[in-house]
């Protein structure tokens, strides 16, 4: 008899505290990966998968993935750029999408990048930001900060800040104002080069991907008469293509097709207006494609 240790169940970093930290769990339990956090517990047990999860500090996951403590990692695209972590990128996750941008006071005189060479930046993100204006030639001071990046002007320590940007509200409230776009960025799920449990790891994959597609999809049903059916499909051309149906009158055909959430009300005055009618909107909880 051997006395080898059992294998080690694939683990999974979710983000210990926040809004990120909710909405991952979610969308983990939506994908059928369920678990119940114990109280204060760093660690929880899937109960249909082998699988744990551990609760980290999300700039934390990122070089956590990369040196193998955990095999997937839920975690902003930012952060994984910022750490510089050889990682395999496995999914967009289509929430906390961001733009990191540089900014000055509103009052300033500086309109370009360029104008900041020998000045003082501050920022969370400066691995990001020296690569980015040294592209532009400029070579400027940098402040790094784990945060408050935003009153940094204020404090009479930085001439220009780096920072997220997500409704733009922390901005206005601090009379400063975009420059220049550095990047943009969202949830992402990340894996580490060399996961122990390839298959367990490529099956939570295809169910968030199912779970992210069906947040980001509607299906749309109408009728549509025959002889408008080719206008109809060019409105909504489904996902791969529409399903269409015959019905009792031959004058007539069902259609079904998945649209873009955002699009789908002028999407349904469209249909309207070319003689579509019974046009129904369904949420899909999940799907495979
Ligand atoms: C982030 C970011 C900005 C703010 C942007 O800060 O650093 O300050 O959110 O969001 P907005 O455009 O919607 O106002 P966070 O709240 O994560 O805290 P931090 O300042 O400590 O990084």
């Amino acid at each position: 008899m051997t006395n080898q240790p059992p294998e080690r169940l694939l683990r999974i970093g979710l983000p210990s505290k926040g809004r990120l930290a909710e909405i991952s769990a979610q969308l983990l339990n939506d994908a059928g990966v369920s678990f119940r956090r114990p109280e204060r517990s760093l660690f929880a047990r899937c109960r249909d998968m082998p699988v744990e999860v551990t609760f980290l500090r999300t700039d934390d996951i990122p070089v956590l993935a990369a040196e193998g403590a955990i095999d997937l990692g839920i975690t902003g695209a930012d952060l994984v750029a910022e750490s510089g972590a050889p990682l395999v990128h496995r999914l967009d996750l289509g929430i906390g999408s961001c733009r990191l941008a540089l900014c000055v006071a509103d009052d300033s005189k500086v309109t370009d990048a360029r104008q900041l060479a020998g000045k003082r930046v501050a920022t969370s993100f400066p691995r990001i930001t020296r690569t980015w204006l040294a592209q532009r030639g400029v070579e400027a001071h940098f402040v790094e900060l784990s945060g408050s990046v935003e009153i940094m002007i204020q404090l009479g320590v930085a001439d220009a800040i780096v920072d997220l940007v997500e409704t733009g509200s922390t901005l206005a409230a601090n009379r400063l104002r975009v420059i220049d776009e550095i990047g943009r960025y969202e949830t992402v799920l990340v894996q580490n080069h060399h996961v122990a449990d390839a298959a367990t790891a490529d099956r939570i994959v295809r169910r968030l991907e199912g779970v992210v597609i069906a947040r980001s999809y509607s299906l749309l049903e109408y009728n549509i008469p025959r002889s408008r059916l080719a206008d109809a499909e060019k409105i909504t051309p489904g996902f791969n293509s529409p399903t269409v149906s015959t019905l009792e009158d031959p004058e007539w055909c069902a259609v079904r097709a998945m649209v873009r959430r955002g699009e789908a009300h002028g999407i349904m005055e469209r249909l309207e207006a070319i003689g579509a009618s019974a046009i129904i909107e369904t949420e899909i909880a999940n799907c495979r494609l």
